[in-house]
Parts: structure tokens; C-alpha cells; sequence
């Protein structure tokens, strides 16, 4: 069996992603459309993952939960996923090891997903009740009776009512159809979520309020939420902590203060700038120039480079190392090749 008990490296970290790559064959080459990603993702934390639109999110969110799907392949590297078996020992089990039997029970009884158009994965024919009754017979030994109870417990968590049970998927909303997606995610109380793009379907009221509900659920069920989405404003209300995607790597990661409040790296400090403020003046928005390289042939040096206002002569050639600069602060550029005042050892790469 591939897994191990094991003692973790910190008895915080939940998910250990670790130099991952997945890549997507095409006729034109590989495309390294995540490639190279180290993260630590820890218990009871909401993690937004950003980036612009082609970064990768998608690729990374699928890829740790074992659903690479061809022409996509995982090139090389691990995610290990702890989860306790007792009050002294957990499990790290890598899920892009596990057979595909054991991935199965992992998914939905250990780790959600909510994918990107999560409103278009219901089927039309089924009614609501009986797709996340399926998904809790399936993947628990919740007898039919508590799986009922089970099921509208976490209807009423994310605001719906008991009679949408009965109803078919063309019945609901948007709204009511992403919320029935979030209910079967959270049905079996899985230790971690993947929220793809959950919202960014719907008005801003609609969405307001399911982010609201979403933030409730994770800080009630202790669940680690990781949240996806090009939408900065979206993670300055939501993360605790957030990682900025460039290009298929993780380039900065921060709590959600300081990655606001004095953003690292000129890409998330041109991500940040780019935020419409409600009622703040438009025209002194900045966009970040330039557009996305390709994932069939990224910059040589940084992937930034050839984007990036502060670029230097060595960014064109020598790959910026992730260093953590200051204590929970991790960049990845060359403008911080020592830590910053105060801070700890720079000497630590983010793992
Ligand atoms: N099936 C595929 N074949 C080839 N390339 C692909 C495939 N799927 C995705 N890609 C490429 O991989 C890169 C990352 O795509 P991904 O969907 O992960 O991005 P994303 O950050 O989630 O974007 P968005 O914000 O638009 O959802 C893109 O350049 C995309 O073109
Ligand atoms: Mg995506």
C-alpha cells in the first residue's frame, strides 16, 4: 500500500506539493502548463490560489486530486496529503502515487472538489437528492436514513431549502445549482476543499452571499478550503494566506495582509494594482503590460521577464530560486536575493 505513517514535517501542513509538474502532450510540443510548483498548504486555512487566466490553477487544483486527464500527464513530482488515523499518528499518502481505487475513496471522504463550471456538472436527468445521496452512499457506510439526515444538514448549510431536494438541476438557479455543488462537496466533511472558480459565474450579490457561506462552513467544519480564482478582490475577502501563480510556478506566497499591503513581486504588485476599487478612481488603474508567455516554451530566467518593469540583466537567464525572505513570506525574484531586515534566514526554499 502506498502510504506510510509517518511523523510530518510540521504538524501543521496538510498538503505537500513539491516540485509538480504536469504537462499536456501536443502536437506542437509539450505544453508545461504547471511546471514546477512547491507549495505547503496547512490545516484550517483558507489558501487562495491567483493568478491571471492560463497560469495554471485549473491544472494544479485537478492534478493534486489525481484527475490529470489525458493529453495531460503528471511529468514528475509529489503531493503528499496527511490525514490522522489517531490522536499520536498521521498518514502522508502521495496522491499522485495512489491507485486509482484509493484515490476514489480519498475524494469526497478526505478532499472535495468544486470544479470550474461546477453549475454544468450536474446531471439534467437526476434529481438533487439522488446525486448527493449517490456520492454519499458511494464513498461512506452512512446507512440511508443518515445519509438523508447527512444530506440536508449541509443543504441547510449552504441556505437551501429541503424542498430543492425533489427538484431536477433545470428547476434551480445558477445560484442554487452551485450551492447544491458545495453541499455535496462538503456531505462526507472532508478535511480539505478545492474550490475552483466556484462563483465567478454568478452576480455579485448572489456571489457575495456564497462566499460568505462558503467562509462559514470551512471556520464550522474546521475544513482547509483552498480557493481558486483570477479575481484578486474575491481572495482579499476570503484567504488567509495567498499563493501567486505565474506561468505555471508558484512566485509569491504570503498571508493575505501582507500580500495586499506590500505585494513582493512586480507581478502580484501589477495583479494588485489591477483591482477596480468600488468608487475609486479608474484611471489610475494599472494593467500589467504585455500578454501571458506560452506554456510551449516559457522565457528563458524568470518567466517574468520579458513582462516586468523592474527586470534586471540576470532575470533574463538564472531561474529566481523561491526563497523565503521573511518569516512566512516567500518570493521568488531576484530583487530579493537576501532576507529582508528583521527576517529570518533566506537560505530555506518554500517546502
Ligand atoms: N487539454 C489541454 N491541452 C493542451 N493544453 C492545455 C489543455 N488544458 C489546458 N491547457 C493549457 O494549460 C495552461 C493552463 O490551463 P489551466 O486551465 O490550468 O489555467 P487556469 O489558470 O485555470 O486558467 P483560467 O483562469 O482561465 O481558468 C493553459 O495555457 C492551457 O492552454
Ligand atoms: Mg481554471
Amino acid at each position: 500500500m502506498n502510504s506510510q505513517a509517518i511523523t510530518q514535517p510540521n504538524a501543521q501542513m496538510l498538503l505537500d506539493i513539491k516540485d509538480l509538474r504536469i504537462w499536456y502532450r501536443t502536437t506542437r510540443g509539450n505544453a508545461q502548463a504547471v511546471d514546477g510548483v512547491d507549495l505547503v498548504i496547512n490545516r484550517n486555512e483558507i489558501f487562495g490560489l491567483a493568478g491571471e487566466s492560463g497560469c495554471g490553477k485549473t491544472t494544479l487544483a485537478r492534478g493534486v486530486l489525481g484527475m490529470t486527464k489525458l493529453p495531460g500527464y503528471v511529468e514528475s513530482g509529489e503531493a503528499i496529503y496527511y490525514h490522522p488515523v489517531s490522536d499520536s499518528s498521521v498518514v502522508g499518502r502521495d496522491l499522485l502515487t495512489l491507485p486509482a481505487r484509493e484515490m476514489r475513496q480519498m475524494r469526497w471522504r478526505h478532499i472535495a472538489y468544486v470544479p470550474q463550471g461546477a453549475m454544468n456538472v450536474l446531471s439534467p436527468v437526476l434529481r438533487i437528492e439522488k446525486q448527493i445521496l449517490d456520492a454519499i452512499y458511494e464513498h461512506s457506510d452512512l446507512s440511508k436514513e443518515e445519509a438523508r439526515a447527512r444530506m440536508f444538514e449541509c443543504m441547510e448549510m449552504v441556505g437551501l431549502d429541503r424542498t430543492v431536494a425533489r427538484m431536477y438541476p433545470h428547476e434551480l438557479s445558477g445560484g442554487m445549482k452551485q450551492r447544491v455543488t458545495i453541499a455535496a462537496a462538503i456531505s462526507l466533511k472532508p478535511g480539505l476543499i478545492i474550490a475552483d472558480e466556484p462563483t465567478t459565474a454568478l452576480d455579485v450579490n448572489v456571489q457575495q452571499v456564497i462566499l460568505q457561506e462558503l467562509k462559514d462552513i470551512a471556520a464550522s467544519l474546521g475544513v482547509t478550503l483552498i480557493y481558486v480564482t483570477h479575481d484578486m478582490a474575491v481572495h482579499a475577502e476570503m484567504a488567509d494566506r495567498l499563493g501567486i501563480m505565474y506561468s505555471g510556478l508558484i512566485v509569491e506566497v504570503a498571508s493575505v495582509v501582507e500580500a495586499f499591503k506590500e505585494p513582493l513581486h512586480p507581478y502580484s504588485q501589477g495583479l494588485i494594482a489591477s483591482i477596480p476599487m468600488i468608487g475609486g478612481d479608474r484611471s489610475r488603474m494599472v494593467g500589467i503590460p504585455g500578454n501571458a508567455p506560452s506554456p510551449l516554451a516559457w522565457p528563458s530566467g524568470c518567466r517574468f521577464h520579458p513582462r516586468c518593469p523592474k527586470v534586471m540583466e540576470i532575470c533574463r537567464d538564472k531561474v529566481p530560486p523561491m526563497l523565503e525572505v521573511a518569516p512566512g513570506r516567500f518570493v521568488a525574484c531576484h530583487l530579493y536575493p537576501t532576507p529582508m531586515s528583521g527576517a529570518a534566514p533566506a537560505s530555506e526554499e518554500l517546502n
